[in-house]
């Protein structure tokens, strides 16, 4: 089967996967209506593309906080990667790396934190937080993280509580017992209820600048009035997110969010987005409205379920290469 574009990655994907993994990456929260608006939305932009502009040399590099990347799509930190792919998160920095794209690894990851620095040890590389109850548990993470070499630290704002997902409920998924929460081993026996903590605030900002000096980005912002805090709490970035659709139901797009985060950032600081990425014109269109750059998370996992390491930088090649086209047609 040819691979041409990220929807027969999907397609595969949902064929081969066991249907609670499949349904684990597919969920949206509650009627899934934010998930799909992520997709629909880039449907109703339109470009207005311009004509003989010379776009025989077309540059698709970008900069992350300073590090250069090879085209403006990383990936965006999503849990449990050896339910696509038996070596997990290693395939997946694996394959940034050779794409030289930015990887965020996600605080839910299957490998260790040195397992991943140790498959691509000279990758761009950021640790997504989630903050936990035992504070002690977070700080050892973030600590590890950047003592290992990552380069910036991505604070996920928008799950105190994890959204309601439908399916994963009727299926009472939980992750197979040879599969382990590997940076939390043992973190989590101390909590019988979530060990995530619902009670963090902006001043935890302040906490974590004075456990690190990792840049923060701050994930999960949708509107102006918090991305004006973001800015004045000292962040060095912005993700526009709303965890694909997964959290609450019924937010905004985030590529209709976008547009107010960056007027309201006025370039104090970057901002990046996530969200329904699905073509190299949703990247142009992310980047025509502000974004310095977009991460996806699903289509990272189909990369990853089609062949491993090999099957992500597929995906990645044929959204750099549809976003080099669509730059070039657009003028
Ligand atoms: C996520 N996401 C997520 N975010 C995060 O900060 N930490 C995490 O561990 C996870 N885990 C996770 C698992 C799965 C299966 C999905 C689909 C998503 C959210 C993720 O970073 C990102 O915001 C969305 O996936 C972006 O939307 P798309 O690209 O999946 O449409």
């Amino acid at each position: 089967m040819a691979m041409v574009c990220v929807s027969d990655f999907e397609a595969y994907a949902k064929k081969y996967l066991p249907k609670i993994a499949w349904d684990f990456f597919a969920a949206g929260a509650d009627d899934c209506n934010t998930r799909d608006e992520n997709i629909l939305a880039y449907k109703r932009i339109r470009f207005r593309p311009r004509m003989l502009r010379d776009v025989s040399v077309v540059d698709i590099r970008t900069k992350l906080l300073g590090a250069e990347i090879s085209f403006p799509v990383g990936i965006a930190p999503t849990g449990f990667h050896q339910l696509a792919w038996p070596d997990g998160e290693k395939s997946t920095a694996r394959a940034a790396k050779a794409m030289n794209t930015c990887y965020i690894a996600s605080t839910y990851s299957t490998c260790t934190l040195e397992e991943i620095s140790a498959a691509a040890p000279s990758g761009l590389r950021w640790f997504q937080l989630y903050i936990h109850r035992n504070r002690a548990v977070s700080q050892q993470l973030v600590q590890r993280a950047e003592a290992l070499g990552f380069q910036g630290l991505v604070l996920t704002a928008d799950l105190p509580y994890t959204g309601k997902r439908r399916d994963d409920v009727r299926n009472g998924f939980r992750l197979p017992p040879h599969m382990k929460l590997k940076n939390l081993e043992g973190a989590f026996e101390v909590c019988k209820m979530s060990p995530l903590d619902p009670s963090v605030t902006w001043n935890d900002i302040y906490w974590l600048q004075s456990l690190t000096h990792l840049p923060i980005i701050i994930k999960g912002i949708l509107t102006k009035e918090d991305a004006e805090l973001a800015v004045r709490h000292g962040v060095q970035g912005i993700i526009v997110s709303n965890h694909g659709g997964r959290q609450l139901d019924g937010g905004p797009a985030t590529i209709d969010a976008l547009v107010e985060v960056v007027d309201a950032v006025q370039g104090r600081v970057e901002v990046y987005l996530d969200g329904g990425i699905r073509k190299g014109s949703d990247v142009l269109k992310a980047l025509a409205l502000g974004a310095k750059c977009v991460f996806i998370g699903r289509p990272a996992l189909w990369g990853l379920a089609y062949k491993g390491e090999e099957g992500l930088q597929e995906v990645l090649r044929i959204l750099r290469d549809e976003f080099r086209l669509s730059m070039a047609l657009a003028g």
